[in-house]
C-alpha cells in the first residue's frame, strides 16, 4: 500500500510517499525557516503563507522522486494536530482536495505520535539497505522531544498511545532556542547550542532541571538560571561552558525519566522522536545509560527526527489498517 503523507504543522512543508508503513520512497521538504530567522522564532502568518506557496510544488516532487503518479497512491494522510492553526489548515485543505479529486481515502494523524513512528521507517526504493540495529517492537515507551512538546507515552499493540507525562511549561526544543537566544547564538537554537557545547566544559557551572515529580517535566527554570548565570558570569565562564552544562542537565532529566517510565511499565524498548532527537550528545548518552539498564533505545534517521511527512504517511498506514482491517 502506497501512502501519500502531508505535514504542514509548523515551518516545514513536507510531502512523502511511504510503502507499507515502512519504506520511505520519497520525502520532500521545503522550509520557510530563513524567513523567520530575524524574529528568533516562527511567525505563524509567514509560515502559513509559505505553505500555500510551496505545497503544490512539494507534492509534485514527492510523487516524482518516488517514481509514482497519483494513480499509484492508495491512501492520503495529513497532520491534524498539534501545530499552528493557519499552517495545519493549508495541509488539511490540500489533503482533502487531493483525496476528493483522486478518489483516495483520507486519514488524519497526530504530529507527536508520528514523531515516534519515525523510528519504524527505513529509507526505501533502491538506494539504502535495512537499518543495522533493526526496528523497534511494540509495546514501547516513547519520548517526544520537539520545539513545542516534551511528552512520554506508552505505546501498545495497534499503535495505541497512552500519555504518561509531559512538560508543565516550556518544551525541550524551546529551552534550547531560548538559551541560544540568551547566549546570542541565533535561531534555531538546538544545533547551535550542540555545536557550542562541544567547545565548553560542563564542570565550570552546574544547572539542573529536576522540576515536578513523576513523569512530568519542567524546562522554564533552567532557562532563567542560564539567564542569571550569563548576566553575572565570572571571568572564567564562557558561553560554551554554559551551553555544555545546560545540555548535560537537560539530557540527564530526559534520560532519568525515560528509564523510570520503562521500569515502571516493565518495558525495555525506548523510542525517541522529535527535532531534539537529532542531537548527537543526547543520542550517545541515551544509548549508553539505557544499555546499563538493559533498555534498547531507537532513534530515527537524523533527517526523520525533524518535521517530515514520511512519519505522517507511516503512522497513517497503521491507523488505516487498525480502522478497517481488524481481524
Ligand atoms: O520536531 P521539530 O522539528 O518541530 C516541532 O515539532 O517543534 O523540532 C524543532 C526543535 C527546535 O526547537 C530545534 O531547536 C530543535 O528541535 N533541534 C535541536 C537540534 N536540532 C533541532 N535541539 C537540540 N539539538 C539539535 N541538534
Ligand atoms: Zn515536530
Amino acid at each position: 500500500m502506497n501512502v501519500f503523507g502531508i505535514e504542514t504543522s509548523c515551518d516545514e512543508t513536507s510531502c512523502a510517499v511511504v510503502r507499507d508503513g515502512k519504506w520511505v520512497l520519497s520525502n520532500v521538504t521545503a522550509s520557510s525557516l530563513r524567513l523567520h530567522k530575524k524574529y528568533n522564532g516562527i511567525i505563524p502568518e509567514i509560515a502559513s503563507r509559505a505553505h500555500i506557496e510551496y505545497i503544490s510544488f512539494v507534492a509534485d516532487n514527492a510523487l516524482k522522486s518516488a517514481s509514482k503518479t497519483i494513480k499509484d497512491i492508495d491512501l492520503v494522510c495529513v497532520t491534524k494536530e498539534p501545530g499552528l492553526i493557519g499552517s495545519l489548515l493549508v495541509g488539511i485543505a490540500f489533503a482533502k482536495a487531493l483525496s476528493f479529486a483522486a478518489k483516495k481515502p483520507l486519514i488524519e494523524a497526530n504530529h507527536l505520535q508520528a514523531h515516534l513512528y519515525a523510528s519504524f521507517l527505513v529509507k526505501g526504493g533502491v538506494w539504502v539497505k535495512e537499518k543495522k540495529e533493526g526496528l523497534p517492537k511494540l509495546p514501547f515507551i516513547g519520548l517526544v522531544i520537539s520545539g513545542g512538546h516534551t511528552s512520554l507515552y506508552r505505546v501498545d499493540k495497534g499503535f495505541s498511545f497512552k500519555l504518561l507525562g509531559s512538560t508543565c511549561d516550556d518544551a525541550v526544543g524551546e529551552a534550547y532556542d531560548k538559551v541560544a537566544r540568551i547566549l546570542g547564538a541565533g535561531y534555531p537554537g538546538g544545533p547551535l547550542i550542540e555545536k557550542m557545547a562541544v567547545r565548553g566544559s560542563p564542570s565550570r557551572v552546574r544547572f539542573s532541571c529536576n522540576g515536578p515529580g513523576g513523569l512530568d517535566f519542567s524546562f522554564s527554570g533552567i532557562k532563567t538560571a542560564v539567564l542569571y548565570k550569563w548576566q553575572n558570569q565570572p571571568e572564567n565562564i564562557k558561553s560554551a561552558d554554559i551551553a555544555s552544562s545546560f545540555q548535560e542537565a537537560v539530557a540527564d532529566i530526559l534520560i532519568r525519566k525515560s528509564i523510570f517510565a520503562c521500569k515502571r511499565n516493565a518495558i525495555n524498548t525506548l523510542v525517541i522522536g522529535g527535532g531534539v532527537a537529532a542531537n548527537n550528545y543526547l543520542r550517545g548518552h541515551f544509548i549508553n545509560q539505557a544499555a546499563q539498564e538493559r533498555i534498547k533505545v531507537y532513534f530515527p534517521d537524523r533527517e526523520l527526527s525533524l518535521d517530515n511527512a514520511a512519519m505522517i504517511a507511516g503512522l497513517g498506514y497503521q491507523l488505516y489498517r487498525n480502522k478497517f482491517h481488524k481481524p
